[in-house]
């Protein structure tokens, strides 16, 4: 394996599933504090008021908050040379449109970007990790609304005023491109106005779902030329969900139904944020679709001018498209596919590929020539501690050390990709079920689905798998 001399390596992260600390130091409630728990097959549930004797898994996290200073000391010891992290936009501005920002939450952030680069960190900040203040969704049903563009602009301007001397990484939206589906969109866009759960009636439109991520991409374009107009230092990214489709046969009636999944999954995002233009066959689908944007004048040229200037992915498994009878359907969180023969699965179901994050980086290299990261990637399982406090996981190391070769593979095939982050080094509360035993850390955290537990840290066997890969480079997993 032969990364690049200045490869990032590292973990990735978002507040609301890690902070913890929600009702703390004037931070306001974001919406993910409306969710309850949930499980591999059962729906996490919204509700509008936050009741006494409900479980919200995000209200605690993994209390990062208060434990930052050790973890980040954990991840150095690893030997991390980049931490992905979002901004809770409710620490800022708690309500959202608050005439000011809260100095207490600004102030915890340069406390957590201080200790990063004390430890030779580089934080890579996520503006929008599938969240916002809850006091937006309620006026605005989130991105629904055009009034979120300048709301999410002046908490940008805010944050990239603060922290220039701290952050020079920057990604706008998490996993953009899950706001074309229903499911996603709920996470992506916050649009879950009269959401009350899995028997709700409320419907997001196709509609809806492509207005709102036409909000989001004006806002994230003005924000990106913001950055670069003032802050010539930074670098800005977009960050797409890439699930990689392949056809479920040789039928050409599946390649193209594979190539359109392709298009409105992968591509249709990531081709606004890096050309600059929605794509040529978007017509078309919003036509097919009944979806009839409302474009203001000015919003296409932002568009064009606030390009990102490297492109990053999480990437977790593949899926297939078939149109042949009954196509059993994979497990997912935002997204799901078509099963496929070959690959074994999570025991959330997901379907493990490495050999499908080499051709997702040729292709989106491919498409775009600049400079790609993969800042999502990882493995949720069920981890046992030994009565001698040892977590042994082969399993994540396994589906690790697959990836990395993966990616060794693809920068040898000459793409250009800069950098690594794990999802979850420590362990936190899954997005998509709000479980904590789902696992993905090298870092197990003693916190259980019933809200007990001593938030004590442990480092489990993968922790040290992670600490040779990143001490050699890649090196160790050669021959
Ligand atoms: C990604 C999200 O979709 O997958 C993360 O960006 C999420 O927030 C991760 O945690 C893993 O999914 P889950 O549902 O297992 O937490």
């Amino acid at each position: 394996m032969r990364f690049p001399k200045n490869f990032f390596w590292g973990g990735a992260t978002a507040a609301n599933q890690l902070e913890g600390a929600w009702n703390v130091d004037g931070r306001g409630p974001s919406v993910d504090d409306h969710f309850t728990g949930g499980g591999y097959g059962k729906p996490r549930e919204i509700t509008i008021d936050i009741k006494p004797d409900v479980l919200y898994p995000n209200h605690d996290g993994v209390d990062f908050y208060h434990r930052y200073e050790e973890d980040i000391a954990l991840f150095a010891e690893m030997g991390f040379t980049m931490f992905r992290m979002s901004i809770a936009w409710s620490r800022i501005f708690p309500q959202g449109d608050d005439a000011a920002p809260n100095e207490a939450g600004l102030a915890f952030y340069d406390r957590v970007f201080e200790c990063c680069r004390a430890h030779g960190i580089e934080p890579l900040v996520t503006l929008s990790h599938y969240e916002m203040p809850y006091h937006l969704v309620e006026l605005y049903n989130g991105w629904e609304s055009r009034e979120l563009i300048g709301l999410f602009e002046r908490y940008c301007a805010t944050v990239f005023e603060r922290y220039q001397d701290k952050v020079r990484y920057w990604l706008t939206f998490n996993e953009i491109n899950c706001g074309t589906s229903r499911m996603g969109a709920l996470f992506e866009t916050s649009m879950i106005r009269g959401y009350e759960g899995p028997g709700s009636k409320v419907v997001v439109t196709p509609q809806q779902c492509y207005q709102a991520l036409h909000h989001q991409f004006v806002a994230s374009a003005r924000v990106v030329r913001l950055a670069h107009e003032r802050y010539p230092q930074f670098k800005m990214g977009n960050m797409d969900c890439f699930i990689l489709s392949y056809a479920a046969t040789c039928d050409p009636v599946d390649v193209l139904a594979t190539q359109q999944e392709m298009n409105r999954m992968n591509w249709y995002c990531s081709d606004v944020q890096v050309r600059g233009r929605y794509p040529f066959y978007a017509k078309r689908y919003w036509a097919e679709h009944g979806i009839e944007l409302d474009v203001r004048p000015g919003d296409l040229e932002d568009i064009a001018a606030g390009t990102v200037d490297f492109y990053t992915l999480s990437y977790y498994m593949s899926a297939t498209v078939g149109t042949h009878g009954d196509h059993e359907q994979t497990a997912g969180n935002m997204s799901f596919g078509g099963k496929n023969p070959y690959l074994e699965s999570t025991d959330w179901g997901w379907q493990i590929d490495p050999t499908g994050l080499r051709i997702a980086l040729n292709e989106i290299y491919a498409r775009y020539e600049i400079p790609l990261m993969v800042v999502e990637n990882g493995l949720g399982a069920f981890d046992e501690v030994e009565e001698d406090g040892a977590i042994h996981d082969p399993y994540r190391i396994a589906y690790l050390e697959s990836h990395v070769r993966a990616m060794g593979e693809a920068v040898a095939d000459g793409v250009d990709l800069i950098g690594y982050t794990w999802w979850g080094p420590i362990d936190l509360v899954s997005a998509g079920t709000g479980e904590m035993r789902k696992r993905y850390g090298f870092i197990h955290v003693d916190k259980y689905d019933d809200g007990t537990g001593t938030y004590e840290r442990r480092r489990k066997d993968s922790f040290y798998a992670y600490q040779r890969i990143i001490a050699t480079n890649g090196a160790c997993l050669d021959g």
